[in-house]
């Protein structure tokens, strides 16, 4: 999928976090340890890591082929994993970003400890810091087994052959990107802490990045977080984030927890990967039908974080057509 809008926040944060080691020629590429790390795929590993990486982090999202023709953009069948999403100049970006394989083809001479280090630390296997448009901020502080259980998962998908370039990035960015990887601060959750729990969830997902507004600069407005807004510009038109915020009247603060978790269900099953567009050609980039394989028991958590955030007032209109979008940019 194309997270348009992130660029742009990365863009300015790798310009505001690294201008200042670049103009000292500090930037070089980092030299971060491989993690020791085994992935052991018991049963209950696989299913955990499937279960996170396709309804929770959504990794095959930005790693196999969407079909845009259909509402939420469904996974096209035969591509999990292959990559090949590609991010350039056409939406702003100063080079070429193309997600990678993670299929065993690509990634079948990896090290456990590796793949966590690109995941969580945002190094390639062969040392070269990957761009932030892959997560890896918010996978760093995921739960260790949580991210050893992702990895299983994706040994065990098959393997599809497939060649994906590495980024070319323009200067000064290929030396800035040096400066964005951090190594991995794994965090362990405690799931009976609905609330944090609910927190961890939604940072993973990216529920929380999506729908906080960004400011003029393409970064997210903290005081309006979970307000909805963010823009991302589709085919024939621009869908905005919805207010997740429990204000009443423009967020979600009249839903129930069963309303929260029916919105999801709605979306699950074979016959929601065929929904035509909506009205007016609507679509979203919200991945409703991978999202919508959460437990109730996560919904739940996101649902209880959600509820416990601060409410703010901001009514959103979703979705606008191509040509009122241009005239109001
Ligand atoms: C928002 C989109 C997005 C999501 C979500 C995402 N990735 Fe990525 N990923 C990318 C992009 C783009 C790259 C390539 C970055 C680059 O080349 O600088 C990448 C690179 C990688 C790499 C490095 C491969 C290599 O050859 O260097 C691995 C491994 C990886 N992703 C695994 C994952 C896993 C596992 C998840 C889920 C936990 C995930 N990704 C979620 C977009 C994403
Ligand atoms: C890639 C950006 C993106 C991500 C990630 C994302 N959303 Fe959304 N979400 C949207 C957009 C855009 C809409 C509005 C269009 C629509 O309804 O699909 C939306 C709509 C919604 C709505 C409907 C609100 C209403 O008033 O009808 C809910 C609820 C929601 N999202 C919750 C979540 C949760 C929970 C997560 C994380 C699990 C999440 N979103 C992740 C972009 C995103």
């Amino acid at each position: 999928m194309l997270r348009k809008i992130l660029i742009g926040t990365m863009l300015l944060l790798v310009l505001a976090t690294g201008g200042f080691f670049a103009w000292f020629g500090l930037v070089l590429p980092t030299d971060m340890p491989i993690p020791k790390a085994q992935a052991v795929a018991t049963p209950e590993a696989l299913a955990r890591g499937e279960y996170l990486a396709r309804h929770v982090t959504v990794c095959m999202d930005c790693h196999s082929t969407r079909d845009w023709n259909r509402f939420s953009g469904p996974i096209v069948p035969g591509t999990l994993g292959k990559g090949g999403e590609r991010f350039d100049e056409k939406i702003g970006l100063p080079g070429v970003i193309i997600s990678k394989n993670i299929t065993p083809a690509a990634l079948g001479n990896w090290s456990d400890g590796e793949i966590l280090r690109a995941m969580a630390g945002g190094i390639s296997k062969d040392g070269h810091a990957l761009f932030p448009l892959m997560p890896y901020d918010a996978y760093r502080f995921m739960d260790e087994s949580d991210a050893l259980a992702i990895i299983a998962y994706v040994r065990s998908i098959p393997a599809v052959d497939n060649q994906v370039p590495r980024h070319q990035l323009d200067f000064p960015l290929n030396l800035i990107v040096n400066a964005i990887p951090k190594p991995p601060a794994f965090k362990q959750i405690d799931r009976s802490n609905t609330v944090e729990y609910g927190r961890y969830l939604a940072t993973l997902g990216g529920c929380t990045w999506c729908h906080t507004p960004v400011n003029a600069q393409s970064r997210s407005i903290p005081e309006m977080a979970l307000a909805g807004g963010q823009a991302f510009p589709m085919q024939g038109g621009t869908v905005r984030s919805a207010n997740i915020s429990p204000d009443p009247d423009t967020g979600i603060g009249r839903w129930s927890r069963a309303d929260f978790i029916a919105r999801f269900r709605a979306y699950q099953g074979p016959e929601a990967e065929k929904l035509p567009l909506g009205a007016d050609g609507f679509n979203t980039q919200m991945s409703w039908t991978q999202f919508a394989g959460m437990t109730d028991e996560d919904l739940g958590a996101i649902y209880a974080f959600l509820m416990q955030s601060k409410p703010i007032s901001n009514r959103i209109t979703v979705w606008e057509l191509a040509a009122a979008a241009d005239n109001t940019r």
